[in-house]
């Protein structure tokens, strides 16, 4: 318990220093995803445009777990709302988010992952990919939903809304909200594009809203990917963000 004490005034100092600090323009130098991540002197967002398929070690990665799960819970399915659930994500996704905490000393993960190397950041993010999460459990009170507000939800995951500029979310995360749909195709260079779209399928409320507001807010500038997302993200209104939440944090999470 005082560890989690612990943890969470981590988590509350990372966030104010956060919310100061103030954004740069697009930077103009990348590190490409095949180089070593932590290179210095460290180049403004990582290139992933151009990355290789990843492998980690499952079991390793079990075995070096348990300061996660005191945040995101022992099967991957976050103890607090504003913790992502990291279970059945994508292992590229998930590595390359590791990598952007150790770059960018601003979030609540930064000093969690500082003593991490390579390697265990590849375990990690194999293990908490290989599980599935469990299903909801039945004597639980099931968290209302507003059904219209998940409908429209569904709606503009689906099929976009071309009066805002929304294109469907399911061209890049897949109509089943599990990653991109070509996530595991190798193209002839043996690179892996798609592989670190994430899975949004059963992720926590708030944690979408927040991180929608992020990117609609130009506040993600750590990699290529997050300038796609920031794209998209300008586009959407607070009732859109809303919906899409609603909606995909309605799902069951896993497969
Ligand atoms: C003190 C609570 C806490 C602990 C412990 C913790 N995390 Fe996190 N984690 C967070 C928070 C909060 C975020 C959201 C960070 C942000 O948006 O900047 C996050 C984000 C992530 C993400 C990105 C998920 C996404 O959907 O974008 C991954 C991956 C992750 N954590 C993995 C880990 C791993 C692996 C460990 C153990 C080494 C760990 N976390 C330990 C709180 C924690
Ligand atoms: C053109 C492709 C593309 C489209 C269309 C797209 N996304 Fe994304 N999205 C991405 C990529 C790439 C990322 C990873 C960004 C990063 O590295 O942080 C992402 C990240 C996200 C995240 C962060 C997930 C996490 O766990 O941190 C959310 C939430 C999200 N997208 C929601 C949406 C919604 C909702 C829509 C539809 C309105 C949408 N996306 C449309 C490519 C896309």
């Amino acid at each position: 318990m005082k560890r989690t004490i612990r943890l969470l005034a981590i988590v509350a100092a990372c966030t104010v220093s956060a919310l100061a600090q103030s954004q740069d323009a697009p930077p103009e130098e990348a590190v490409a995803a095949d180089a070593q991540p932590v290179e210095q002197p460290t180049p403004r967002y990582v290139d992933l445009r151009r990355m290789r398929p990843l492998t980690g070690n499952v079991a390793a990665g079990e075995a070096k777990s348990e300061l996660c799960a005191a945040c995101h819970g022992p099967q991957g399915i976050s103890i607090a709302p504003t913790f992502p659930n990291i279970g059945g994500q994508r292992m590229d996704f998930m590595y390359w988010q590791l990598v952007e905490f150790k770059r960018n000393p601003d979030s609540p993960m930064s000093p969690l992952v500082a003593d991490l190397t390579d390697q265990d950041m590849l375990d990690l993010s194999a293990y908490y990919a290989s599980l599935t999460p469990p299903p909801a459990d039945p004597a639980a009170e099931p968290e209302p939903v507003d059904a219209t507000l998940a409908r429209l939800g569904e709606q503009l995951y689906l099929t976009g809304d071309p009066a805002k500029g929304i294109p469907p979310c399911q061209g890049c995360h897949g109509v089943d909200a599990n990653g991109h749909p070509d996530a595991l195709r190798t193209d002839r260079d043996g690179h892996t594009p798609y592989a670190s779209y994430p899975a949004l399928r059963g992720q926590q409320a708030i944690y979408l809203q927040t991180k929608l507001a992020e990117y609609r807010d130009g506040r993600m500038d750590d990699s290529t990917t997050d300038f796609v997302m920031t794209g998209i993200g300008e586009r959407l209104d607070d009732d859109s963000i809303q919906a899409l939440s609603a909606w995909l944090s309605s799902l069951p999470p896993g497969q």
